[in-house]
């Protein structure tokens, strides 16, 4: 009933199961998992799905917000599936955000992932990964990681003890708040010379070498518990689809499993519009948005790059990466989440961007943090990456492309708690911290800044400043 398939059109091999496999034995391409729909049953109407109250003893359907939707991503049966209570996220009405970005009171909302057990999305996929590995038998399961991945991982190793957790670092490359979680949750924890980008080559070779669970999202099977973000975002609409989801591109799992859940939505027939996609890369970790472009045919040197029906620009994409080889040039942002120049889920965000008409942006450091202070001030903190969507959007609104009564979704994809010290920085009053934390990465102002006070113990001095 379940399968996984090559998405390469020109291959399209099929796999068992109960194979684990990070891409396609005969081209190389990323894996779907695929299902037999016709011999499935799933529910003519997704109001279907309101039968699954959130509660803590009507089954794994009612305890988690990611097998709530199960239907639409049946790879195992339901006794076999794994979950800590991940998904009971809200999408928000953000009145005191709508604003700034440009768009309409009422009109604006973001998808608070950061209320996940480990204060990330990556739960959502971590549910389904964790389900597969524990059903294929295997014992350890690894990530490379930029820090959420590892902080998800952890939590389902040390809450379900189904595997045990080997979490791969880049050294000097990850917020204290996510590192704190690997180590406090009892992952083996290496940290390895070098960025996200080495730690995954890396880890994809241990992997196969010894055999270790692989739980990134080369993983197809993390993506099926990612799709249902999206569905929690039409749940919450009551249904309707929005115009534009906007997300923070990093290595493009989001991006990738979002497409697939529209395209499987749409096949199903239910859903009779598909929104926009608008996926937003820090302009320090900008590959796709180098290699996708602005526009409809690309303005930039290689921007141009589309998906093209499966069979896009391969030798595009391998001299841009060789060029970036021989110069040596390395990601480089504060948000440092999604600080990756080689996105492994690249082919399948091309995918979505055609099926979801999308646009590819890119935004500075400066507006990422200004962003994520307004934010922060309306109530819903995130981390750097997750304010890269709302700095993307507000973009989009002044160029014209998202309209401001267009129903729009940022998705936050991270808790504010995982990178107090950006914050702080970004808050504080003091400079020479300000310079030597924010300065770096060529943050000049702080607008947004709700700075502390600094006073002497006296009742009236501190009457005075009420
Ligand atoms: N936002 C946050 C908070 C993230 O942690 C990540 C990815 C992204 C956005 C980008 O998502 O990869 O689906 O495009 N973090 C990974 C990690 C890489 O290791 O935790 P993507």
């Amino acid at each position: 009933m379940a399968y996984q398939i090559c998405i390469n059109p020109d291959c399209g091999c099929c796999y068992d199961i109960d194979q684990v496999l990070h891409s396609c034995n005969v081209c190389g391409e990323l894996l779907d998992v695929g299902y037999e729909w016709d011999s499935l049953s799933v529910p003519d109407s997704l109001s279907h799905f309101g039968c699954y109250r959130f509660s803590s003893s009507g089954g794994v359907r009612c305890f988690s917000g990611v097998w709530r939707y199960y239907d639409l991503l049946p790879f195992l049966p339901l006794d076999k599936l794994v979950s800590v209570g991940e998904g009971r996220t809200i999408l928000q009405n953000a009145i005191h955000i709508s604003s700034f970005v440009g768009i309409n009171s009422g009109r604006f909302f973001l998808q608070y992932e950061g209320l996940n057990p480990s204060g990330s999305f990556k739960d959502n996929g971590m549910a389904a990964a964790f389900t597969h590995g524990a059903f294929v038998g295997a014992r350890q399961a690894a990530c490379a990681s930029t820090g959420n991945t590892s902080a998800s991982l952890a939590i389902y190793a040390a809450v379900t003890r189904l595997m045990e957790a080997v979490v791969f670092v880049g050294s000097g490359k990850i917020a204290y708040g996510k590192l704190s979680q690997a180590l406090d949750y009892g992952a083996k924890t290496i940290q390895i010379q070098g960025d996200f980008d080495d730690a995954l080559m890396r880890v994809r070779q241990v992997a196969k070498e010894v055999g270790i669970y692989l739980v990134n999202s080369v993983n197809p099977f993390r993506l099926e518990g990612q799709k249902t973000i999206m569905f929690r975002v039409l749940d919450d609409l009551g249904w309707r689809v929005p115009d534009w989801i906007v997300v923070p591109g990093g290595n493009l799992g989001n991006a990738a499993a979002f497409g697939k859940a529209f395209i499987e939505l749409s096949k199903l027939g239910l859903i009779d519009k598909v929104p926009r996609i608008a996926i937003i890369n820090a302009s320090g970790a900008n590959t796709l948005h180098q290699l996708y472009g602005d526009g409809e045919n690309g303005d930039r040197e290689t921007g141009n790059l589309r998906w093209n029906g499966g069979r896009y620009d391969k030798i595009m994409v391998k001299n841009f990466y060789d060029k970036m080889t021989l110069e040596s040039r390395k990601a480089n942002t504060i948000a440092s989440a999604i600080e990756i120049n080689r996105p492994a889920n690249l082919s399948k965000a091309l995918r979505t961007l055609e099926f979801c008409n999308g646009v590819v942006r890119e935004v500075t450091d400066q507006e990422i943090l200004d962003a994520k202070a307004v934010i922060g001030a309306g109530g819903f903190g995130c981390e750097p990456a997750s304010a890269a969507s709302v700095a993307g959007a507000r973009k989009l609104v002044a160029e014209g492309v998202i309209d401001k009564e267009q129903l729009t979704v940022c998705i936050l994809t991270g808790h504010q708690l995982k990178d107090p010290n950006v914050t702080v920085a970004y808050h504080g009053t003091d400079q020479k911290f300000f310079d030597d934390t924010l300065g770096k990465f060529n943050i000049t102002s702080a607008q947004f800044a709700n700075k502390p006070i600094t006073t002497t113990n006296d009742q009236n001095e501190i009457l005075k400043l009420l």
